[in-house]
């Protein structure tokens, strides 16, 4: 895996003229020091209006440093959801602006923004959301080749993730074969497939039973030894004591946030004994 987050960084800045206006290395934050992947400033999103106004994120500012592991907690309703879908760009801000490696993409305009999901960001949903038609290696070809992979390197990508987390064996099943554990490592290995910059996991184990709960952690730890710049939602301790940092969240604004153990550091895992 390595740090390919900064060559789909350099892609896309490359890129950046033919995407529009607001693309270009104008653009770039000013204070961008090499290795931030994604950064929200003053990030808000709000649902309705008047007296239904719901501020489902509220005045975000966060940086998550590349090869770092954030966790985000809080309550159910806090906002979790949105935030990552903002950081994703599958959702607009209200206010406020999200940088993906360097780059601003809030503003971006449709094709731009589902391109650079394709390229830069890998999804990893509570219930997998895989294709139910597709095998699962399909499942992980697809988003390759619709990023321009050619089929055969698609699918060599694909079989050398499903053998990297564990489900080679089930590569021509159909995901109604398989159980969630499996589901799940399928749906990472796709969140993989087109090095991301950044990979984020909103409840990634809300759906597992306790051996794959442990089964996907044991994946998410080696992503992040692999340098992989991950953000899991999450209200699962065991998966929250994985990451360097830990952000809780309080009706959509940021309420604490603690750093663990940073680069070989030590985890919450071990400093509670959580880990075995
Ligand atoms: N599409 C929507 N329309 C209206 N309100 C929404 C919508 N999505 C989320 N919300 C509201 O925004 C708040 C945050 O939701 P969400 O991000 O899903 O929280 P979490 O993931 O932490 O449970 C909640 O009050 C929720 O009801
Ligand atoms: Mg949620």
């Amino acid at each position: 895996m390595s740090r390919d987050g900064l060559r789909v960084r350099g892609r896309s800045q490359r890129r950046g003229a033919k995407d529009g206006p607001d693309a270009g290395p104008a653009d770039r934050h000013p204070g961008e020091a090499a290795g931030t992947a994604l950064r929200a400033v003053g990030l808000s999103r709000t649902y309705g209006r008047g007296e239904n106004l719901v501020r489902a994120v509220d005045g975000v500012d966060l940086d998550v440093p590349a090869g770092q592991t954030f966790a985000v907690t809080g309550p159910s309703g806090c906002g979790k959801s949105t935030l990552l879908q903002l950081f994703g760009g599958l959702d607009r801000p209200t206010e406020g602006e999200v940088w993906l490696g360097g780059r601003r993409v809030d503003h971006l305009g449709e094709r731009a923004l589902a391109r650079l999901r394709r390229r830069a960001v890998g999804f990893v949903f509570q219930s997998f959301h895989l294709m139910d038609e597709l095998t699962a290696a399909e499942n992980v070809e697809l988003p390759a080749l619709l990023a321009g992979a050619s089929p055969r390197t698609a699918r060599r990508r694909a079989a050398g993730l499903l053998d990297r987390v564990g489900v080679a064996d089930r590569a021509r099943h159909l995901p109604s074969k398989l159980s969630g554990g499996q589901r799940q490592r399928v749906a990472i290995a796709r969140a993989l497939v087109n090095e991301p910059l950044v990979v984020l996991a909103d409840e990634p184990t809300g759906n597992l039973d306790s051996a794959a709960t442990h089964d996907v952690l044991r994946l998410f730890d080696e992503l992040r030894a692999a340098g992989q710049t991950l953000v899991v939602v999450t209200h699962d301790e065991r998966v929250a004591a994985t990451a360097d940092r830990v952000v809780s969240l309080r009706d959509g604004a940021l309420a604490d946030d603690i750093r663990l153990g940073g680069d070989g550091g030590t985890g919450l895992g071990t400093l509670l004994g959580w880990e075995d």
